[in-house]
């Protein structure tokens, strides 16, 4: 180290920790915000259930709603993307959503893993360690997926795949599918999401 960065680095690392306190700090004083939250947004925060408006949702797009702190998505598959299913069934690792981990519910619990045949609800997290997948919906060979590829899910942080029903394919480190989470229509286009008790 040279005698100029002894004496500026140790300034430097002054200033730093000075910053740091300073982050601290204004984190400390959100706190009063958070516990003035209107009493929807702090139930919306402990798990109520949230509504998606998929009136807008063309066949290809997804929306995200947010559902206990998680990105909880909503996507309209195409005719191609659900018939891209009979082609995955042999490579997944659960084809029938039978391991209990994330347990599917039982009206998910079928080919498409969904209530409505397009419309597909899942947990934007990765069985795994928990990050977000990417959409991969686009078909073919590309950057990190088989040649083959019918479309799906990568979770970038270890290269888990799932297709298009949140499937995991075999051998990959995420043991699990994508999660269905309860969800229930409350008409055609509103979905209920952490509900499927009240009709
Ligand atoms: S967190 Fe998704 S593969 Fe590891």
């Amino acid at each position: 180290m040279s005698n100029e960065c002894k004496v500026d680095c140790g300034r430097r690392r002054l200033v730093v920790s000075t910053a740091a306190v300073g982050g601290v700090g204004a984190v400390a004083a959100l706190v009063p915000f958070v516990s003035s939250m209107l009493p929807s947004e702090r139930a919306k925060a402990a798990g109520a259930p949230v509504e998606a408006d998929i009136s807008k949702l063309e066949p290809g797009q997804m929306m995200t709603v947010e559902w206990r702190g998680k990105p909880v998505w909503v996507i309209k598959r195409t005719p191609e993307q659900l018939e891209s299913l009979k082609k995955t069934d042999s490579l997944v690792a659960d084809p029938n959503s039978d391991r209990k981990a994330y347990p599917t519910p039982a009206y998910a619990k079928n080919e498409w893993r969904s209530i409505k045949p397009e419309i597909f609800v899942a947990v934007g997290i990765c069985s795994h360690l928990g990050c977000s997948p990417s959409d991969k919906f686009q078909q073919g060979p590309q950057a990190s997926l088989p040649d083959d590829w019918q479309g799906g899910f990568l979770c970038p942080c270890h290269g888990s795949t799932f297709d298009m029903a949140g499937r995991v394919f075999k051998n990959k480190p995420a043991p699990d599918n994508l999660e269905v989470p309860p969800h229930m229509y409350l008409s055609d286009a509103k979905i209920l999401v952490g509900d499927d008790k009240k009709a």
